[in-house]
């Protein structure tokens, strides 16, 4: 499964969650992160990781293609503390940018590959979304984006405004996740935003200082974040996404036919087919046939 996920403004939380998801990610594949993100890397610099390896040799690896076979996946990646594997952006912007378009030569299709053959789940940190985003082949090959906002009357006006564009990429299936804020309620903003977008709405994320900080090399914890809030938010969302996305499956390439609801129909809300998840129910017990 091939999980994007993006912010519209701001910093919500957009590289937590996908680290955390990755962390809480139901036993299958081992997770990939791939920090995708334009505006620069923060892994590198938040856990003392080596430029030396990262988006910027996997692209070098993508473009010699031809030439023999390209160095595998795992001489590109980093394994985090905790044991998360991850693939760092540059921390510069401009580098940053210029690595993810070069993986236009080879890179991404080594992504995928792990993805689709390697049975692998990979998550895509793609940071701020805009149309011009270097990251765009990530949308395109995702099976589902998860646009992390919080309920906030800024963030949710950049949202009003960037419906379009969303639904222009034509994602087979995409989510709100909201992130929790300190000090508040936000199930009835949830609900409200439920109501008005007719989108999918998952959250709220809980504001978790303690789990987030172990996610940013800054605390280390015994046992990680698999007990915090946020562990438990991230393992729901996964078990979620992996109960609910109709994902092709890897291992019968040939005869698949997949079924990607919202891919070959007009852009129109909502843009995922398969209904409603009330936002207050989304972290009730999954149903059995999700397991
Ligand atoms: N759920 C959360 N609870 C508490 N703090 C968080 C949470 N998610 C992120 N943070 C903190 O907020 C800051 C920005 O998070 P980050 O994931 O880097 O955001 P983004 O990728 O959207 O820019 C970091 O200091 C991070 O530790
Ligand atoms: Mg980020």
């Amino acid at each position: 499964m091939i999980v994007t996920v993006g912010s519209l403004k701001g910093s919500p939380g957009a590289t937590t969650l996908a680290l955390a998801l990755a962390d809480r990610w139901p036993a299958g594949g081992e997770p990939l992160v791939v920090e995708a993100d334009p505006a620069g890397g923060d892994l590198g610099a938040r856990f003392g990781l080596s430029p030396q390896r990262g988006l910027v040799t996997l692209a070098a690896a993508g473009r010699r293609g031809g030439g023999g076979q390209p160095r595998p996946l795992a001489e590109h990646v980093h394994r985090l503390p905790g044991g998360l594997e991850v693939l760092t952006a540059p921390a510069g912007a401009e580098q940053a940018r210029q690595a993810l378009g070069e993986l236009g030569g080879g890179g991404w299709s080594l992504l995928w590959a792990a993805a689709r053959q390697g049975g692998r789940p990979v998550l895509v940190d793609c940071g701020r979304l805009d149309p011009a985003s270097p990251a765009a082949p990530a949308l395109r090959a995702a099976d589902v984006l998860l646009l992390v906002v919080r309920a906030r009357d800024d963030e949710l006006a950049h949202l009003a405004t960037r419906m379009r564009v969303i639904q222009g990429w034509r994602l087979p299936a995409w989510y709100l996740v909201v992130a929790g804020q300190p000090g508040r309620d936000d199930r009835y903003r949830m609900r409200d935003l439920a109501g008005v977008l007719g989108a999918r709405v998952l959250g709220p994320i809980p504001h978790d200082p303690a789990a987030a900080a172990v996610l940013a090399g800054q605390r280390r914890a015994r046992g990680g974040i698999s007990r915090s809030r946020l562990g438990r938010a991230a393992a729901e969302l996964a078990g979620y996404l992996t109960g609910h996305l109709d994902v092709p499956d890897q291992t019968t390439p040939d005869q698949h036919v997949p079924v990607r609801p919202g891919r070959d129909e007009p852009a129109a809300l909502p843009a995922v087919s398969t209904g409603w998840v009330p936002a207050d129910t989304v972290y009730a017990p999954r149903e059995k046939e999700a397991r």
